[in-house]
């Protein structure tokens, strides 16, 4: 027989199940439902389902299976060669609202190696620039080989790039000029001084990825609770995914610190431009998407506002913030790269000039973590002011299947679900007219039948299932 002391528990274990077995409804099967390429990843879990079929309906249609790059062969690609990079990817190439307050703009990597010397993790140098004869992209490569210390030895002696880092020569805390970048000129969107970088990667059967990567000396921020910025560094890789199926974009997904967000291409908001063909204004308007850099982190978001991010801890409210600031449109001045198999080629002049070597160096873009002994850093309990500089575009996983490059650990499922509306942002300056899409409504109206979808509205209270979402999708 129960006591009243063990039916209290026995009530909280049952309501505590049921708890479990909502979340589980409510958050993993429509994270399922609503990942296309979901599928793809966990084949055994879906092979018993299907007859010899690949494919998902997602559009309504069969899709055939998106292929990681080494699995790409003269039967299964889709495009006919590396010559040059479909009309298609620069047509829909997203155009990028800076913050009207932005105080680091994209720069050219190329000019920017120069104000670096690579040392090893503990600083001593590795290959030192001097001003006559400055660091150039060509000095980026996957090993380096070490100078003798032991003149008897013969062997040559390499380390990989992975150690090596690139630290600045001036003090960054200075703000010198190469740190501040270049403005997007007003109307066109064009950065003379800041090429994008583009890699077209190949993923068979009609599948095609456009990988856009803004390069910016300088991540300033986020504010942590009105306190920071924190997690300043020098160097900062950011880039969105538009994944195309016979020349048409399906997706859209960006990169906000260390996750990003994936969207039906449809959900995307757009803006009339004129098509350009090889640089030329055509009379032809196309629509192009737009994408938000959160001003200072470069973070890029869908709609404009303030944006609480993805951080492993609760109640921890980390902001940015985007608006319809200047615009850089990165179809204007770029390094194309097209990869096809595990082959990656330079695809245009400003390309073939500085090859290949560089994408392959697995070093730190910029400065390693200040020591806490250094008077320029700070701690908070959240994050070093200055942290680690980034790795560059080849290690942002280019032949990921799933529209996510990699997963938080508490997403388990390893579930990248698009989205069908904007993410809306919050606080004061988000637009009121924008497309609204509301986050739990999206996890929601997955949720069949619907009587069982009211009373989860009911049950479990909103703010809470928003909550665990944002949590659990970043
Ligand atoms: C590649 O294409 C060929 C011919 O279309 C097909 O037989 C093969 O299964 C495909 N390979 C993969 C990995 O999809
Ligand atoms: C960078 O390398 C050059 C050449 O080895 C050296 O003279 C210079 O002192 C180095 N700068 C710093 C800040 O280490």
């Amino acid at each position: 027989m129960l006591n009243n002391f063990n039916r209290k528990y026995l009530l909280y274990g049952i309501l505590l199940l049921l708890e479990l077995v909502a979340v589980s409804v409510c958050i993993e099967d429509p994270l399922i439902n609503d990942d296309p390429f979901f599928e793809l990843m966990h084949e055994e879990l879906f092979k018993s389902k299907r007859n010899n079929e690949y494919g998902y309906d997602s559009f309504g249609e069969k899709l055939p299976p998106i292929l990681p790059p080494e699995k790409v062969n003269d039967d299964n690609k889709s495009l006919l060669d590396n010559s040059e990079v479909p009309s298609y990817v620069i047509d829909f190439c997203p155009l990028v609202h800076l913050h009207t307050e932005e105080e680091y703009w994209p720069s050219d990597i190329a000019d920017y190696v120069k104000n670096f010397n690579l040392t090893d993790a503990t600083g001593n140098i590795i290959l030192g620039g001097t001003s006559e004869n400055p660091l150039s992209l060509k000095d980026l490569k996957a090993y380096y080989k070490l100078k003798h210390k032991n003149k008897k030895s013969k062997k040559d002696k390499f380390i990989s790039s992975s150690s090596v880092v690139m630290t600045s020569i001036d003090d960054f805390d200075k703000d010198p000029d190469w740190l501040i970048g270049h403005r997007p000129k007003f109307g066109t969107g064009y950065i003379k001084k800041g090429p994008a970088v583009l890699v077209v990667v190949d993923k068979g059967n009609g599948w095609v990825d456009a990988f856009w990567f803004y390069f910016y000396p300088f991540n300033w921020g986020p504010y942590v609770m009105g306190g920071g910025p924190w997690g300043n560094h020098v160097g900062d890789w950011e880039h969105s995914l538009v994944r195309f199926y016979k020349g048409e974009p399906k997706y859209l997904w960006m990169s906000a610190h260390s996750g990003g967000v994936a969207y039906r291409y449809s959900a995307i908001e757009k803006m009339k431009k004129l098509r350009r063909v090889n640089g030329k204004l055509t009379p032809e308007v196309i629509e192009r998407p737009l994408i938000f850099a959160a001003r200072g982190t470069h973070a890029n978001y869908a709609s404009v506002g303030q944006h609480a991010h993805d951080v492993p801890f609760f109640f921890m409210p980390l902001s940015d913030f985007t608006d319809r600031g200047l615009m850089w449109d990165p179809s204007l001045n770029l390094y194309s790269y097209i990869q096809i198999g595990t082959t990656i080629t330079p695809a245009n002049d400003k390309s073939k000039k500085v090859g290949t070597d560089w994408l392959y160096f697995a070093g730190k873009w910029g400065d390693k973590e200040l020591p806490r002994s250094d008077p320029r850093q700070k701690w908070s309990v959240f994050q070093m002011k200055y942290i680690n500089g980034p790795t560059g575009p080849l290690f942002k996983h280019l032949d990921r299947i799933s529209l996510c490059p990699s997963f938080k650990w508490w997403n388990f499922l390893n579930s990248c679900p698009q989205r069908r509306f904007i993410k809306k942002s919050n606080g004061l300056n988000a637009e009121k007219n924008d497309l609204i899409g509301d986050n739990c409504g999206v996890l929601l109206y997955k949720i069949r039948p619907k009587w069982l979808r009211g009373i989860f509205r009911l049950i479990m209270w909103r703010g809470v299932i928003c909550f665990i979402m944002e949590f659990f999708t970043g």
